[in-house]
């Protein structure tokens, strides 16, 4: 017996083979998914259940656009939650970038690191799960564990007893999993992550009783205009107190926040501003304090110094500022920061990337709509809830000639 075609009831028959090529490709899927996670497989523990970025080439990864700027600046908290996966922001800047930290980490080292004897045990945790985990779960086919007898060469540096070792292929360095000192792991941390990481621990008690956090060892190579030898071992609002209006709106909070957030999650927030040059190191100047001294003339007594738009000289010291403002030095200048609870030492990592844009490339953006939100952001530095934002981000100096740059 032979079929035709039309013999074929087809509104029967069409539904039940695409019904069958739909179970087909389900199987398939789950059973290549399977043979995945096989290699990645789920422990449930978000430390360790870091999913590996997916691209081709890793030169060809574009940095991140950072945009947090609104019409009318707000002084607020501003997180979200960042999946673990997520926790470094990786780019085609890396290998620069990392040249980059490894001199300023050399040529400073008083300033860019430190670490108190109560919080090396949480050091030596963030270094065994950036190597040990992070970065060779995330970034697979560029970082690769290799055992003591596979080194090309005695390893350098302090000695230590690790066993096995993490090749970083970019930079071409072997990262002992077993670091020697806490002090040598922060440097390996700040030569081989973008991001500068400060550690905290619990180190006074609110009126309520519950922790008050305060910084306890830190790598940081690009500081935004901050010293971090001078903000050691403070707590929180201490630490923040020459950001106008951080007492009153954000510091009960900040406090809150750190004392409940659990292990296992993270959260993440943005921050912007201009700088009148392109120096990623930056202990001092990008901020105008108190009587309109910048950080440099600052003494370390007297970081606590509050805001005051007051003071005789203030006008003259902007007007001399405002004349030395060259557009093409000027970077829009943004920070993605992470924070997160460690889970065995349970101390807070606070962590950022620092990213900088040209005002020319910040200015075309979608057709022009990102530099005029930028330049409305400019002028809404002072029409927010703190409105003394405007000085503290030295506004007041190069906010005129940027506006008119971006709407030019
Ligand atoms: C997620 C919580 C945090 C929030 C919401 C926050 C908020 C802020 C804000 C609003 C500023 C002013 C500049 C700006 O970003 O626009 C600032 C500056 C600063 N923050 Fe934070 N911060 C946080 C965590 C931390 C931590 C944990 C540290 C250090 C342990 C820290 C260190 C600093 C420093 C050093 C400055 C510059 C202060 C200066 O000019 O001397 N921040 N922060």
């Amino acid at each position: 017996m032979s079929i035709q075609l039309n013999d074929i009831n087809w509104p029967f028959l069409a539904p039940a083979i695409a019904l069958g090529l739909f179970l087909a490709w389900h199987l398939l899927s789950r059973w290549s998914n399977l043979s995945t996670s096989r290699t990645n497989a789920s422990t449930n523990d978000p430390y360790q259940d870091i999913e590996p970025l997916d691209f081709q080439d890793w030169t060809a990864i574009e940095p991140m656009k950072i945009r947090p700027f609104r019409p009318k600046f707000y002084l607020t908290m501003g997180l979200e939650n960042c999946p673990l996966s997520e926790y470094l922001a990786f780019d085609n800047t890396y290998l620069e970038r990392t040249k980059i930290r490894t001199a300023v980490l050399n040529d400073h080292p008083k300033e860019t690191h430190d670490c108190n004897p109560k919080v090396e045990a949480a050091v030596l945790e963030m270094y065994e799960w950036m190597f040990g985990t992070y970065l060779p779960k995330r970034l697979p086919t560029l970082f690769k564990f290799v055992p003591r007898d596979a080194l090309p060469s005695e390893p350098k540096g302090a000695a230590t007893n690790s066993e096995r070792y993490l090749h970083n292929t970019i930079t071409g360095e072997y990262i002992p999993l077993q670091p020697p000192s806490a002090k040598e792991a922060l440097r390996t941390l700040g030569r081989n992550v973008d991001d500068d990481i400060l550690i905290l621990l619990p180190g006074s008690e609110a009126e309520d009783g519950s922790p008050i956090y305060h910084l306890e060892a830190y790598v940081c190579c690009f500081p935004s205009g901050f010293s971090l030898p001078e903000k050691f071992g403070l707590p929180l609002a201490a630490i923040h107190a020459p950001v106008p209006n951080y007492a009153p709106k954000l510091a009960k909070s900040m406090d809150r926040f750190f004392a409940k957030l659990e292990t296992g999650r993270a959260v993440r927030r943005a921050n912007w501003s201009i700088t009148t040059d392109d120096k990623l190191y930056t202990q001092a100047g990008n901020h105008l304090y108190a009587n309109g001294e910048t950080a440099e003339n600052t003494a370390i007594d007297k970081n606590e110094k509050t805001l005051d738009v007051h003071a005789p000289d203030l006008d003259a010291t902007i007007a001399e500022q405002k004349k030395e403002v060259e557009i093409e030095k000027c970077r829009l200048r943004c920070e993605r920061q992470t924070l997160h609870r460690l889970p065995r030492s349970r101390a807070l990592v606070f962590a950022f990337k620092t990213f900088q844009y040209l005002l020319k490339d910040v200015k075309g953006e979608e057709g022009g709509e990102v530099g005029e939100a930028l330049a409305l952001a400019i002028e809404g530095l002072d029409r927010g809830n703190s409105p003394e934002m405007k000085f503290y981000k030295r506004g007041v100096v190069w906010g005129e000639k940027v506006v008119e740059f971006l709407r030019g």
